[in-house]
């Protein structure tokens, strides 16, 4: 190749994958396969290995990441990044109007531009000459930190911008925020790993992007809105132009937004949003009220340089309230880490009433200063689980109590241990009732062997009554003797007893992440299962082996070894085979859905989630969440989402859940 071909080739390789990234993460609809897109990746890595002047600015192959930081730079804004007033119920809404009509009378004649506000983290991003240079965080509004290569991990941020009609120094600015499915899974790897949880999606949006090491950052699976540009002037006439042009140039706009023409017309339109929020993939914690017609927004001004007159955000119902806290509880987590949480007087926060919640680890109880019998703040943020905010200090009386870390476990009394650098406080008894009952009810959620019927409750209920101890006796209870117990006739013994029949064919990684093996999600189960093939193996296995594995690290490795060292553990694998569970790989590969992609809409009328998951995977298939070019087939149920306009309109077929069990060869 000439030196000439050479520049032409990763030109065109760059182009080529930045506009797939563009298709698969802006829009939803990928148009290479992941080969091919790996294939044009790799080759564009070799070319600029071996000519660096190749690396261009806005080069796909500094999404990987870059070497990290010592530390990060501060970044002045050349516009300061203002922050937004609040109005609280309508008649907020009514004043704020009043307001701007005295400067600008024109205003409330203009019409009003709303849009979702999203509860992340503001960027600041430089384009010059269409590429993407610099990457700021909000700061204080007037200097921020540089996070350059940690934004350009961001895979819905364009490297170059597309289309026309950008300012040759653009500075585009939105949010960065964590989608709550992918905020969820980061809690759950962290809990099994014996991390520290993160409190919520915003936080960790925040603390994610000033990592020093942009790999992390690029781990988390942040992602980013657009809904502003400096300098405007010469861009859109409204704001609703504005972020028209902003999709135009290759970014995601939040969705929902509209424009309407009076107030009143934005405030029942507010109230419809907020019927909304449970839908959505992010958090939003209010609606942004803007004055669609740009050019009135230089008349309006800033109010005391800090938030703009020509917006305001109209909260949401806080879903904040205030109760006492009576006592500090810890519960043993499977792997024997102590887990305390907060008993609380009942209180209703954001429509559920909550009496426990979390306080995720012991140094968080002593960060945030919580004492037994002090007034707390409690939150519902998202989907995610109750958690205490921290103390109302106004409130004390001196009477409150600070927590003691328990030296012995609160079930067993065996001696707690704790390592200078972990923050888990650990019960090592792996006899230990508490563990016992976690481990027992974890291997019959529904998200491991998915035993209907033996919830939590039902659980306790058994190791109280000296059924079951370990996993194999759950597949020896027997219907006669389960209609003894309380709150169990003949009918829903014998389903039970069919319930667990059932569960014995589920896939060797489902049984494998069941076992409860520390540091083994659900995940890393499917990779060790898919290496090793069998459960023979898997115990035989060296952790030299085990680490060789992509996605599994020596921590992990050890840990799948030491459980299988311990001759108990063998010989419970031994008698779960025995007793018919199903511990090999057979059957899941070159299924009769291999190579196909579903995604489920609604609720189908037997299936569950994790049951719908476990039989397409056991036929050799994937279940996604995302409808694009790339699904086989969109699974309808009652009360489908947008995904269904979303698969029509891509031309993707629809079928009912009848349908998948015939081709799956399942039953429900
Ligand atoms: S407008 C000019 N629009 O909310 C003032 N901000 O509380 C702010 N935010 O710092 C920009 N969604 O980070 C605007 N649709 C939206 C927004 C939004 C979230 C954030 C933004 C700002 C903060 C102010």
């Amino acid at each position: 190749m000439t030196p000439r071909d050479r520049d032409r080739r990763a030109a065109e390789l760059r182009t080529v994958i930045e506009h797939a990234i563009h298709q698969y993460y802006v829009l939803h609809a990928p148009e290479l396969s992941d080969p091919e897109y790996d294939r044009l990746f790799r080759e564009l890595q070799d070319l600029e290995a071996k000519h660096p002047h190749l690396r261009t600015a806005d080069s796909p192959t500094h999404r990987v990441g870059a070497e990290p930081a010592v530390s990060l730079p501060k970044h002045r804004h050349g516009v300061p990044m203002l922050s937004l007033a609040n109005a609280f119920d309508s008649a907020e809404l009514e004043a704020w109007e009043k307001r701007i009509a005295r400067i600008a009378p024109e205003a409330p004649e203009a019409g009003y531009n709303l849009e979702l506000k999203i509860d992340g983290a503001a960027v600041s991003l430089t384009y010059e000459s269409g590429v993407l240079t610099v990457g700021a965080t909000r700061g204080n509004g007037t200097v921020g930190e540089e996070i350059t290569a940690n934004v350009r991990t961001i895979p819905d941020i364009p490297l170059r911008l597309q289309g026309k009609g950008w300012p040759q120094e653009a500075e585009i600015r939105g949010e960065v925020y964590f989608p709550l499915e992918t905020f969820r899974k980061l809690n759950e790897a962290r809990t099994e790993a014996g991390e520290a949880t993160f409190a919520n999606p915003r936080n960790s949006a925040a603390g994610s992007l000033r990592q020093l090491d942009s790999k992390v950052t690029r781990s988390r699976g942040l992602r980013f809105y657009a809904f502003s540009v400096e300098p405007y002037e010469n861009v859109a006439e409204t704001q609703h132009q504005l972020l028209d042009k902003l999709q135009s140039w290759g970014f995601r706009v939040a969705p929902h937004r509209t424009r309407v023409p009076t107030l009143d017309d934005a405030k029942s339109q507010i109230e419809q949003l907020e019927k909304t929020l449970g839908e959505l993939e992010f958090e939003a914690d209010g609606v942004v009220v803007k004055v669609d017609l740009l050019s009135i927004h230089a008349e309006l001004g800033v109010v005391g340089g800090r938030e703009p007159r020509w917006a305001i955000a109209r909260k949401f119902a806080p879903e904040v309230a205030v109760t006492r806290l009576l006592n500090i509880g810890i519960n043993v987590g499977r792997t024997g880490t102590l887990n305390p949480y907060a008993e609380l007087e009942p209180i209703e926060v954001g429509g559920v009433t909550v009496s426990n919640a979390t306080l995720h680890n012991m140094d968080v109880i002593a960060a945030k200063d919580v004492r037994i019998g002090d007034w707390v703040e409690v939150t519902r943020a998202g989907e995610v689980i109750p958690q205490v905010l921290g103390p109302v200090r106004e409130k004390r009386t001196g009477k409150e109590k600070t927590f003691q870390i328990p030296t012995h476990c609160p079930v067993c009394g065996t001696p707690v241990q704790h390592e200078d650098d972990e923050v888990a406080y650990i019960c090592p008894n792996e006899k230990c009732p508490g563990r016992i009952l976690e481990s027992l009810a974890h291997f019959a959620s529904s998200g491991a062997m998915d035993i209907r019927g033996l919830g939590y409750q039902r659980v306790s209920q058994l190791v109280n009554a000296g059924f079951i101890s370990n996993p194999a006796d759950i597949y020896e209870l027997k219907a006669g003797e389960l209609e003894e117990l309380e709150g169990l006739g003949k009918k829903s013994a014998e389903q039970l007893v069919a319930a667990v029949e059932e569960s014995k064919s589920q896939p060797l990684a489902t049984l494998l992440f069941a076992l409860g093996i520390r540091h083994v999600g659900a995940e890393v189960a499917k990779l060790i299962a898919k290496k090793f093939g069998s459960m023979d193996e898997i115990t035989a296995a060296p952790p030299e082996e085990i680490s060789e594995i992509e996605g599994v690290g020596d921590t992990i490795a050890e840990a799948v070894a030491a459980y299988f060292a311990r001759s108990q553990n063998r010989s419970l694998i031994r008698n779960l085979a025995h007793l018919g569970l199903c511990t090999t790989e057979e059957g899941t590969e070159g299924g009769t859905l291999a190579d196909e992609v579903y995604v489920i809409t609604g609720t189908l009328p037997s299936l569950s989630r994790a049951r719908a998951t476990a039989l397409i995977e056991r036929a050799g298939g994937r279940l996604t969440s995302n409808v694009s070019k790339k699904t086989t087939a969109l699974v309808v149920g009652s009360e489908p989402g947008r995904k269904l306009e979303l698969a029509h309109k891509l031309g993707v077929e629809t079928i009912d859940e009848a349908e998948l069990l015939r081709r799956a060869g399942g039953n429900a």
